[in-house]
């Protein structure tokens, strides 16, 4: 198998070591100098260190090493079997890239798309043969997550996605199937773990150190505000906005003020040094309050919107529920599935808590998922 990546940024090269160590040979393109470099340095810095951690040996850190070769020529790509684009995330410089790409290999090769947030389908149609394409997501960083959502476009051919799924369950990964839908299955269902996070410190509930203490508390390695610092909240923000419009502004994905200001601040969290968090050297630590039945308060909610999304998503066909469940743990660390996880709690009491909160505040981002209902019934 001959892999083609485009795009060296983090995701290209993260996917192209992930093909290397699995024994296919693969071509990484970039339109620029520069980022081939640096991505060649740092493949070439990669590899020692996973010797050194014991993750893998000296001969085949240099076999791995030398199935990867750079180019900045497209048709460089002629070859291959596969191609997986990963460049910028912009329709139209996709479309284009998609276009050309096709023309350069042969009629058969595979045509993925990395793309988080843009529609497959759009994607393909640039292409002549769009029953070629597909997506294929990887989470970052690419070699140590193992969730890769695997996404057919409308136009897909019939037996493409399982081709692809056992392709990528042969390079250690564990594949998902997800239909093609704003945010896929991660970015959709994850939404309430920053959304309702957000909500109830905008209330005044609660500070961000207390809300993410208590989400640590019921088993998720870390809170939303850390989670967000940790992703960019200029990344995690344009992420909210993009699934919010693609929904018709569905009032369950609406981004909140507070996101936006940091993004205005340039607060993008911890790679400028400051976002819900200072991380300047000597810095106070915030002290979470000690309250735990607000702490409960607080994980519940937020549990009980993440536990109706994942219902949701499952009421309307975006993935069967053994991908749901895979998705969220596989992908985002979630200590459980959330439709487990639910049916552990009881339905009823996801029920209840979701009618009280409409109750409450009359918002449609309150609606009970018709399947939670249905379930209790
Ligand atoms: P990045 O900005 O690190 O890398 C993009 C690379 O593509 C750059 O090296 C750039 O020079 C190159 N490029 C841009 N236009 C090109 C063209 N026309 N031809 C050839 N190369 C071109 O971006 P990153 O973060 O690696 O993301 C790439 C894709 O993966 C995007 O579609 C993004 O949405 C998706 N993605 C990103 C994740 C993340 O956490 N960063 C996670 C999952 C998917």
């Amino acid at each position: 198998m001959k892999v083609g990546v485009i795009g060296s940024g983090a995701m290209g090269s993260g996917i192209a070591q992930v093909a290397a160590q699995a024994g296919c040979e693969v071509v990484l393109h970039d339109a620029k100098t520069e980022a081939l470099q640096k991505s060649k340095s740092a493949l070439a810095a990669t590899f020692p260190k996973l010797v050194e951690k014991g993750k893998m040996s000296a001969e085949d850190a240099v076999a791995v090493e030398s199935r990867i070769s750079f180019s900045e020529s497209l048709t460089s790509l002629s070859e291959c079997n596969l191609v997986i684009e990963a460049i910028i995330e912009d329709l139209e410089v996709k479309k284009k890239v998609f276009a050309e790409v096709e023309n350069v290999v042969s009629a058969d090769c595979i045509l993925a798309t990395n793309t988080s947030s843009l529609s497959v389908t759009a994607i393909a149609s640039s292409c002549k043969k769009p029953e070629r394409v597909v997506g294929i997501h990887f989470f970052n960083p690419a070699p140590l997550m193992p969730l890769v959502e695997i996404i057919p476009a409308l136009q897909t051919r019939t037996g493409l996605v399982e081709e692809v799924k056992n392709q990528i369950a042969s390079w250690g990964k564990v594949p998902v199937i997800a239909r093609d839908t704003p945010g896929f299955i991660v970015n959709r269902v994850a939404r309430p773990f920053y959304g309702e996070a957000l909500r109830i410190y905008e209330e005044g509930f609660a500070d961000f150190s207390t809300i993410d203490e208590a989400m640590r508390s019921i088993g998720f390695r870390m809170g939303p505000f850390e989670l967000m610092d940790l992703i960019g909240n200029d990344v995690n923000y344009a992420v909210t906005e993009s699934v919010f419009k693609s929904f018709y502004y569905d009032p369950r994905y609406k981004p909140f003020i507070t996101q936006k200001k940091m993004v205005e601040a340039a607060w993008l969290g911890k790679k400028t040094g400051r976002g819900y968090y200072d991380y300047s050297d000597g810095a106070a630590k915030p002290q979470p309050s000690s309250d735990e039945q607000l702490k409960e308060n607080i994980s519940w909610r937020i549990l009980a919107m993440l536990i109706n999304e994942a219902h949701d998503a499952l009421y309307l066909n975006i993935a069967s529920r053994d991908d749901l469940e895979l998705a969220m743990t596989k992908g985002v660390n979630y200590p459980k599935g959330l439709i487990a996880w639910g049916e552990e709690i009881g339905l009823k009491k996801c029920v209840e808590t979701m009618d009280r909160l409409y109750e409450n505040y009359r918002e449609d981002r309150y609606r009970c998922s018709p399947l939670l209902r249905k379930l209790t019934a």
